[in-house]
């Protein structure tokens, strides 16, 4: 892709900001009484992840991985290679993985697994889009903000070859 342009807004701000409130109100109810911690996945996961934790009440900490499936391509290559490791000790903690977006599920999936191994109490999945026509794997995200078209995603966080992630509205590649 030589020349990238992108459509009009998909999803506003305001939108965004109007659904994390109530993912992160659903959260607290869920959580009641337990503590948690948010592993945000790099790069995609920021803006998000910033505002549903706002919107949590319970005491809670965070931490970030970093892993790579895609390159600077549009479509999964279906590996996964964990470039940045958690610095918290989540042996026996709540977990709640924090996504952009799920497409195939073959990162949320091979996450779960590596966060059950390393003995957290549960492992949950809340992600701002849900592209449900991508999925190679069954795995449902246990709270979603956004279920979208089967076309490239960019903005809010999300990106093509590290572009785009600043915009502040959620909207689609196209491509010439
Ligand atoms: P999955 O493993 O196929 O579910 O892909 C998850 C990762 O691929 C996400 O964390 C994104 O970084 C990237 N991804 C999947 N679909 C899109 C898209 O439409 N736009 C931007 N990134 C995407
Ligand atoms: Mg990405």
């Amino acid at each position: 892709m030589t020349n990238e342009t992108i459509g009009t807004v998909l999803i506003t701000e305001e939108q965004i900001r109007e659904k994390a409130e109530e993912i992160g109100r659903q959260i607290s109810e869920d959580y009641a009484g337990q503590e948690i911690i948010l592993v945000g996945i790099l790069r995609g996961a920021v803006p998000w992840m910033a505002d549903v934790m706002k919107r949590i009440t319970l005491d809670m900490t965070i931490d970030f991985m970093a892993v790579s499936s895609y390159g600077a391509a549009t479509k999964s290559s279906g590996v996964v290679k964990i470039n940045k490791d958690l610095e918290t000790d989540i042996d026996g903690k709540h977990v709640i993985i924090v996504e952009d977006i799920v497409d195939s599920g073959v990162t949320l999936n091979y996450l779960e697994g590596y966060l059950k191994s390393r003995g957290a109490a549960s492992v949950k999945l809340c992600s701002l889009l849900d592209k449900p026509e991508g999925r190679r794997v069954d795995i449902k995200a246990d709270y979603v903000g956004f279920t979208v078209d089967d076309r490239f995603i960019v903005g809010y966080g999300l990106d093509y070859d590290q572009k785009f992630r600043n915009l502040p509205y959620i909207t689609w590649l196209e491509s010439e």
